[in-house]
């Protein structure tokens, strides 16, 4: 009663500040759901007993809640997660039905969500990725309505990755009046781009679902983010009675701050629809200014300017979060890259949460929207995967990517499959055909993009008229057929859509660089980048660097992921390709990209320091200095020059005494950057930190905290897997632990984990109250610790 009782009150409080902001609204509608794991008759009837359901808040994974187990379908592949059947449910009074539309717009539910509201089924979405809405309108009634949802993750394995398995993105309703406009009804472009004057296009789809002609009035408004108007269109338009119409105007912006990655400036249409003097509707989209060109001598231009796409490959799990989504573990992802020089994004091989994307135009990343990982032909993986669905939903998918993100500034590319197996399967004819349709899907809603596919058998692609279906060829791999197809095809524009697949567990080191090992007993890989999977980091981005044709490239993965853990198939649950782990932690390729990507000065050192002494230990630094000077205590062991090697990094072999390795890095004669490793004792202690020691007490945003194992001096013990305890007091709950670990099957939720080359990690999550957040963390022979973190 009680609970019913706010959520009354909230409601005609939201309902107020809407009247006062505007008359139409988008609400979040994630809290307070029910949830029960397992199939259940009935449960989407409106008396349906749920008291004893569990309660949650959405964004929601019940995969990364359970346990590994070797029987879960999904399989290695799939992360050993259990996937199962859901039901959720939500119960919202409404204290009078105005004569209004009311939606609900689900971002993702994975997969196969059939919608209830008040026992009536609104629809059955199959693929896991999509963002779709329902009309609530016929059957919503004042007071009580309840909205259930079942969701249908069982058949597995049905992905090549983990995928998690929920209402893992956000809910949103949306109350408009009966003339509006509708879902994704805007469509922004840039056709003339200068620093001094842009054309902005905009075409708006107005609804009026009333029984009556209306004679509207609609002005549309730019914004800049200082929230100055800078320009503004007024039209007149005739809606017909239950009918939908298009208008198009075009909009001079003057002395325009251009979008790009560097300055990723924003601007904000607001669209207003007035009948006579009622404001009937507001809607606002984001969007950027900038131009977008290939040549085919010289690739990709942003706003004029010649630039390489420096990009990474992600899945959309956020480490032990799973799939839940969450804005801020998406934002620090995102800060990491950033810090590397990272400028893409590619959304492999889905789509991704809107978060992602709006995130992108205000960070400054370009983007390649994908859509799917296979078309008619199923991967061997996966066969319950998208393939049972492509005939009767290719279309609409794709359509809906492209309304969907096709004001974002960031996407730049569409990519209509990845490694698609038409491409090369025996038998299989259609692939151009398909690809020709899928483009022209694509077209018929956006032509200020270009069109692309992620082509592993470029050569086949290219004789079944896949490649010449899309703008740009992506290459998979395949660096051997860059020169030849682009021989073939001079004037084609091309892109590494794929590159590296280097396995790399963090903080492992095995020896000798020179002997190349695909797998090892303690199923880890060597963090050297020394060719256990596709290429090195080194051979991916010289193929791309060296080539002012090639556009850019997308690595092959920024962070780790459930799922897909190759080498150890059979053995491990996570992947081993990022340049990220799990936790977000930095492998050693990090400072490798980070030397050739960023001008900041870099020296860094691999391996760690603790050794047998005399053995001899191969040594590399990666490095943007013109001369690295190399001591082990002290004591100078040598100075190189890069410029004197072909390589982009330095290598030594150092019998090892214990101690100190230190580089020091030169440009101009000046020492710029100091790379060192340290021999480290005995665990003695444990070091917290925090990435951010404030957070907001929204219930949502997260402090990621990092725990160290290091000995009495503080240096980190890079074999440690000591297991640590935490306690937790205060305004805050730990919602993750993890290691980075691809074979840890320890669960994602608790209170403890163990250390993995010397490093854990603990997310807290703010509880919706002000407060202090104290994390203890203690382990059996270290010494105890905590942190204070300020929920504000
Ligand atoms: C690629 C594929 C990716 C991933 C990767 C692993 O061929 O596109 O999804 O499987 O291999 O190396």
């Amino acid at each position: 009663m009680k609970t019913k009782l706010i959520i009354l009150i909230l409601l005609c409080l939201s309902a107020n500040l809407q009247l006062w902001a505007q008359p139409s609204g988008r609400e979040n509608f994630d809290a307070n759901w029910r949830f029960h794991l397992g199939d259940i008759a009935g449960a989407e009837t409106v008396s349906f007993p749920d008291q004893k359901w569990r309660e949650l808040d959405l964004p929601h994974d019940w995969s990364i809640e359970g346990s590994f187990r070797p029987d879960n379908p999904s399989g290695h592949q799939g992360g050993l997660l259990p996937g199962g059947i859901g039901w959720y449910r939500k119960k919202f009074n409404l204290t009078a039905i105005a004569e209004k539309k009311y939606f609900i717009e689900f971002d993702g539910v994975y997969k196969n969500s059939t919608v209830y509201l008040n026992g009536h089924p609104l629809g059955t979405r199959p693929y896991g990725y999509a963002t779709f809405q329902y009309d609530l309108t016929p059957y919503i009634q004042k007071g009580e309505n309840v909205l259930a949802v079942k969701v249908d993750n069982s058949k597995q394995p049905d992905s090549r990755w983990y995928t998690g398995a929920g209402i893992y993105r956000h809910v949103w309703m949306i109350t408009t009046s009966p003339i509006y406009v509708g879902q994704w009804g805007t469509f922004v472009t840039t056709p003339k781009v200068s620093t001094h004057e842009a054309t902005v296009n905009v075409v708006t789809t107005i609804a009026n679902d009333t029984k009556q002609k209306a004679n509207l009035k609609i002005t549309s408004t730019v914004v800049d983010h200082s929230g100055k108007e800078v320009a503004s269109q007024t039209q007149a338009g005739k809606a017909n009675s239950n009918s939908k119409f298009e208008l198009k105007t075009f909009i001079k912006v003057n002395s325009p701050k251009l979008w790009d990655f560097e300055n990723p400036n924003l601007y904000k249409l607001v669209t207003k629809v007035y009948q006579g003097k009622d404001l009937k509707d507001t809607y606002t989209t984001t969007f950027g200014i900038r131009s977008l060109e290939f040549r085919a001598d010289s690739g990709f231009y942003l706003n004029g300017k010649n630039v390489k796409i420096l990009g990474v490959c992600n899945h959309h799990d956020l480490g032990s979060l799973g799939s839940a989504l969450n804005n801020r573990a998406l934002q620090r992802q995102l800060e990491l890259l950033k810090s590397m020089g990272c400028n893409g994004i590619r959304c492999s091989h889905n789509l991704m949460a809107p978060e992602l994307l709006e995130l992108c135009d205000q960070m400054g990343f370009l983007v390649m929207d994908e859509t799917f990982d296979c078309w008619y032909i199923g991967k061997d993986a996966a066969p319950f995967g998208f393939q049972n669905y492509f005939k009767d939903w290719h279309e609409r998918e794709i359509t809906d990517m492209v309304l969907r993100d096709r004001n974002h500034p960031s996407v730049i590319f569409w990519s209509i499959g990845n490694e698609i197996k038409e491409q090369w399967f025996p038998g299989s004819t259609n692939g151009g055909e398909i690809a020709r349709e899928l483009v022209a899907s694509i077209k018929k809603y956006d032509t200020t993009r270009f069109t692309t596919s992620a082509f592993n058998f470029v050569r086949d692609a290219e004789k079944k008229g896949m490649t010449s279906a899309v703008d740009v060829v992506g290459f998979n791999y395949s660096i051997d057929a860059y020169d030849e197809i682009r021989q073939k095809h001079p004037d084609w524009f091309y892109l590494a859509s794929e590159t590296t697949s280097q396995f790399d567990s963090r903080g492992v080191y095995h020896f000798t660089l020179d002997t190349i090992v695909k797998t090892y007993p303690d199923c880890q890989t060597s963090a050297f980048d020394d060719a256990g999977g596709g290429t090195t980091a080194e051979e991916a981005w010289l193929a791309v660097k060296s080539r002012p044709w090639m556009s850019g490239m997308y690595v092959w993965t920024g962070f780790d992921y459930m799922g897909e853990p190759a080498p150890y198939e059979k053995q491990a649950v996570s992947s081993y390709f990022g340049i990220f782990d799990l936790c977000g932690f930095p492998k050693d390729s990090y400072y490798f990209y980070k030397s050739q990507w960023t001008q900041e000065p870099i020296v860094h050192l691999l391996p760690h320091w603790n050794w047998k002494e005399g053995q001899l230990v191969d040594v590399v630094a990666y490095t943007n200095c013109d001369q690295v000077k190399l001591y082990l205590n002290n004591q100078l062991l040598e100075t190189r020059q890069l410029a004197n090697t072909r390589k982009l990094s330095l290598r030594w072999k150092v019998p090892f005494t214990a101690g100190t390795l230190k580089a020091e890095g030169y440009k101009n004669g000046k020492v710029v950057a100091t790379g060192m490793v340290r021999t480290a004792g005995d665990p003695a202690k444990i070091e917290l930190s925090a990435d951010r020691s404030t957070i907001h007490s929204d219930g949502k945003d997260l402090s990621f905290i990092t725990v160290k194992v290091t000995d009495e001096n503080g240096t980190l013990v890079p074999n440690a897997d000591n297991l640590i305890h935490f306690e937790l007091e205060g305004e805050g709950k730990i919602v993750g632990v993890g290691n980075g670990n691809a074979m840890s099957q320890e669960p994602a939720k608790g209170n403890e984990r163990k250390a993995f080359s010397g490093m854990c990690q603990v997310v807290v999550q703010s509880t919706g109250k002000k407060g202090n957040i104290i994390l203890k963390a203690f382990s059996l022979g270290l010494q105890d610790e905590k942190i204070t973190i300020t929920s504000n």
